[in-house]
């Protein structure tokens, strides 16, 4: 049968999938706590039913059947993180049995002929480190470049792709302008240092990556969440401008361009916002931007101007803009998030068009369902149409930004077994497999066998 939609050769099929969300094995093997970790400790009732993070879907234990798994749906790619507390759980020395873990990982992916697309920051701040400021400290940015350059050195000559943070606005907008994650910090002017020194984390790990001249390539992934006016009146369109500025391009400009927009210098300035920054730093971020870029889209914003005073006293996000509700807007109503696949047509030409036509691919796209037994059919199978439906309309729009010339090179479902998701725990499933949480088993879902499918064929 001939395909509607081919994708381009080579074309990267997978999944992410992050340290902490999968790997479990939290306290052992030599690990150290990580903010998730130690949060879970002071405050297990911000987790779903109580779950934390220490089992997640225990990849520590059974990387070797679930790389068959993958392998078994055709995946050709896979992007995994490193956990930073497991490999250098003191800061300083390097943790032999997590060096065994990872090698034996990344072996076991290319005998499957699974190339890893490495991740080094996947959310998880090392406790010691986040005692000491986290991101707030320029410390914290020089131990993470030693983190990444001991990685590099330990894993190099296998891995030619790596990436420096997964959606690095997210710790901002969640743990400093918001109660989401530790240290659940409210206050501007933290997030900005936050967001500029993870930026400058992520330069200065690109430097010392092309300097050690392991014939590879180094990206970062963003979340680009597309801003939309409810209308063209200038107060809406004002008001997405500013949310794009403050939520992608914070990110997207200093890593595809080398340079903040000029417009968020001005915004953040006006409101004594604007961070210590050294001359040297701002040569550094400029000199050093990525080879390809990792997109992760789930949702769009929709953002009108504000209509109704703007009561707080501190200056946050909301000051600028407020969420605007489509009429016709569709929910995954489990998540509460938008789904508008058109949303992956507009970051595509963006890209092609503003940002030099860089190299990329879209690095996680998913949705997540709660309380997906309902859907298991006699056979045992869940029967998630809802998803395949999702990810076909998703890359019919992602084919059309190909066809039109963007520069995309792979898709990467989020995710491949069901995981621990952040405060949600294991409310929301995203699998292709389904993982049984009382015995850890794995079964292949619907969607898994479609994608298998798509992944052979390189299409559908
Ligand atoms: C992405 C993250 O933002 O979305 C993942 O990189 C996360 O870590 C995924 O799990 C889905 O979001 P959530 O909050 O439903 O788990």
């Amino acid at each position: 049968m001939t395909k509607s939609y081919m994708f381009p050769d080579n074309f990267k099929w997978g999944a992410a999938a992050s340290a902490t969300q999968t790997e479990g094995a939290a306290n052992s093997g030599g690990k150290a706590k990580n903010i998730w970790d130690y949060w879970y400790e002071i405050e297990p009732e911000r987790f779903h039913k109580g779950v934390g993070p220490q089992d997640t879907s225990t990849f520590y234990q059974h990387y070797k059947a679930d790389i068959k798994r993958m392998k078994d749906v055709h995946f050709n790619s896979f992007r995994p993180s490193i956990s930073w507390s497991r490999l250098i759980p003191d800061g300083v020395h390097v943790n032999q049995e997590a060096v065994d873990f990872y090698n034996d990982m990344f072996d076991e992916l290319q005998k499957n002929d699974i190339e890893s697309i490495v991740n080094l920051y996947h959310f998880d701040m090392p406790l010691n480190m986040q005692n000491k400021g986290g991101w707030e400290n320029l410390e914290v940015v020089e131990a993470f470049k030693y983190y990444a350059e001991t990685a590099f050195k330990l894993f190099g000559h296998k891995i030619k792709k790596w990436t420096t943070f997964n959606e690095p606005i997210v710790p901002v907008e969640m743990g400093y302008l918001n109660h989401f994650h530790y240290p659940c910090v409210v206050d501007m002017k933290r997030a900005v240092v936050v967001a500029y020194n993870s930026m400058l984390a992520s330069a200065k790990t690109i430097q010392a990556y092309h300097e050690l001249n392991q014939g590879g390539e180094i990206g970062i992934i963003l979340n680009l969440t597309p801003s939309y006016p409810r209308s063209e009146s200038e107060g809406d369109l004002k008001a997405s401008q500013i949310a794009d500025l403050l939520f992608n391009r914070s990110f997207l400009d200093p890593s595809v361009h080398g340079i903040y927009p000029e417009e968020l210098i001005e915004l953040l300035r006006d409101y004594e916002l604007l961070p210590q920054t050294d001359k040297k730093d701002i040569e550094l971020i400029r000199n050093n931007t990525v080879d390809f870029l990792g997109v992760n889209y789930y949702q769009p914003r929709r953002v009108k101007e504000r209509e109704s005073e703007y009561t707080s006293d501190k200056v946050l996000p909301e000051m600028f803009f407020v969420p605007y509700i489509w009429p016709e807007r569709r929910m995954n109503p489990y998540r509460g998030w938008e789904i508008y696949e058109k949303g992956l047509y507009d970051i595509a030409m963006n890209i092609k068009d503003n940002y030099g036509n860089i190299p990329w691919y879209v690095a996680e796209n998913g949705m997540g369902v709660e309380n997906e037994e309902r859907f298991l059919d006699e056979t045992g199978m869940i029967q998630d149409d809802y998803r395949i439906e999702f990810y076909k309309e998703h890359l019919k729009w992602l084919y059309k930004g190909i066809s039109e010339g963007s520069n995309c090179f792979g898709y990467h479902v989020w995710t491949f077994m069901d995981n621990w998701s952040w405060l949600n725990a294991y409310k929301n499933r995203y699998g292709l497999y389904r993982v049984d949480l009382e015995t850890q088993e794995r079964s292949l879902k619907k969607s898994g066998q479609w994608f298998s499918n798509v992944a052979k064929e390189n299409g559908f």
